[in-house]
């Protein structure tokens, strides 16, 4: 049996704007293992991002439960929660996130910054990564120097480079051609074996629905099939 590394029970989510409140997540169930790469799915608004950031520590759901490795993660006390996150967890974010008076390496860099690795070890690693990806040209340019899927690559590089056991990757592929693509659905599928990652993919790209060891789809802020 493999290790379950993520569990949603009954997660749910609103969200209020002054005198509205839109449920966004209803009783959410979800469980995935090591070595799973899941795809979750689902048309614009129906909650993937919201549960991504749930399952990532970024957001708070309003009941129910997140374990993370077995750990409650938006329970944890923010500076438990902080290093955990960090340890374990990369996040590839829709709009990328990237900071803009960084270049492309001190981007991708950034999480084995964050964790004290000696710089110069992580600058390599960071520039290890990005050449594989097609970027050997772009490392010391800003954000703003890059196109849109020079940047998505950016973002991913970034969620990936310090091997953290959970990756939760928001779309990204969208803006990427076939060939690169799939490269990089590869190296993260190589992820989920090589270093028994749990990855979550949110996508609407069916091209690379073959990657996938099982595909969750949402609507409307509820799980409507798992596969
Ligand atoms: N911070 C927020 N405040 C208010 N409403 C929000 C907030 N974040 C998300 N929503 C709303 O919650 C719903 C779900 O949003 P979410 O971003 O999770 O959808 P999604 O499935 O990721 O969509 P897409 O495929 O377009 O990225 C949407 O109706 C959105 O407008
Ligand atoms: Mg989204």
């Amino acid at each position: 049996m493999k290790k379950i590394t993520i569990e949603c029970h009954n997660i749910s989510k609103s969200f209020s704007n002054g005198s509205q409140t839109i449920q966004v997540l209803r009783n959410v169930n979800l469980a995935a293992h090591e070595n799973e790469l899941m795809m979750l799915m689902g048309p614009s608004g129906s909650g993937k991002t919201t549960l991504i950031s749930i399952i990532g520590g970024i957001l708070e759901q309003d009941s129910g439960e997140c374990l993370i490795l077995g750990k409650p993660i938006n329970q944890l006390p923010e500076q438990e929660k902080t290093i955990f996150r960090g340890n374990t967890i990369g996040f590839m974010f829709q709009n990328f996130t990237l900071v803009p008076t960084l270049t492309a390496l001190e981007n991708a860099a950034i999480p084995l910054l964050c964790l004290k690795q000696d710089p110069t070890r992580a600058y390599e690693r960071a520039k290890q990564l990005l050449c594989t990806i097609g970027l050997e040209k772009q490392l010391y340019k800003k954000p703003a120097q890059l196109s849109g899927g020079e940047q998505q690559r950016v973002a991913i590089a970034r969620a990936c480079v310090h091997m953290p056991k959970i990756i939760l990757c928001d779309e990204p592929t969208g803006f990427l051609d076939h060939e690169r693509g799939m490269q990089i659905m590869q190296i993260l599928k190589d992820l989920t074996v090589s270093n028994n990652c749990t990855i979550i993919v949110v996508t609407h790209d069916h091209r690379i629905l073959s990657f996938a060891d099982s595909i969750v789809e949402i609507e409307d802020g509820t799980i409507k099939q798992s596969k």
